[in-house]
């Protein structure tokens, strides 16, 4: 059993873990079934604000729910549009960003992220960072367009300014069945 090298997903968690204090200002950007939006809700307190993005009315229902149950509505934002446009809702500084790529586990698979509306997004989301603010996106490459979409957010990732921004890839190199993959981004 694996404990330290799980997964992408369980590594993005963690690094919002440590990093994520009282007070924050955050956004999901593929809210989805919200377990992360759920994880940053209690992370950033009462006194924090997390802004979530989904597509899809359901995903936002089911995770509001969840919410209300944990006593955790009260610090989230629900915005039913594509995260492309991201800039018509948010323009104060964030101190962390997280996509998690593709379709919702359990939902319509035809409705999932994509190149370019991903690429849109991700170029807005890092102008909305503050200094030393984090972006984390896990991409996954299993399915239909995904390994398209994530070469074009390693490329653009990759491309951009080390005097800007350090960029990571955390890649699972001995695993089968296409694992998926975490970027992190910190802007200086
Ligand atoms: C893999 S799921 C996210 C899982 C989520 N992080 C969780 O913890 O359950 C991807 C989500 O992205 C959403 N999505 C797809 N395209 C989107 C877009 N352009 N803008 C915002 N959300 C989008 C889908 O509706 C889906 O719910």
């Amino acid at each position: 059993m694996y404990k330290y090298f799980t997964n992408p997903v369980d590594i993005a968690k963690r690094i919002m873990t440590n990093y994520v204090k009282e007070g924050d200002i955050v956004l999901d950007c593929t809210v989805g079934n919200g377990n992360d939006t759920i994880h940053l809700a209690k992370l950033v307190g009462d006194s924090g604000k997390v802004y979530g993005f989904d597509i899809q009315s359901i995903a936002l229902k089911l995770t509001r729910e969840k919410l209300e149950k944990e006593n955790l509505l009260n610090r989230v934002f629900f915005i039913h549009d594509s995260h492309e446009n991201i800039d018509n809702y948010i323009s104060e500084k964030l101190s962390l960003i997280v996509y998690n790529l593709g379709y919702l586990p359990g939902g319509d698979k035809s409705i999932k992220t994509n190149p370019i509306t991903t690429i849109k997004s991700l170029k807005k989301a890092i102008k909305l960072l503050k200094s030393n603010g984090l972006l984390l996106i896990t991409c996954y490459t299993g399915h239909s367009g995904g390994k398209e979409e994530k070469e074009k957010v390693k490329a653009y990732l990759g491309a951009l300014d080390q005097k800007y921004a350090n960029v990571l890839e955390f890649n699972f190199i001995n695993q089968k069945n296409n694992p998926p993959v975490l970027y992190g981004v910190e802007k200086f």
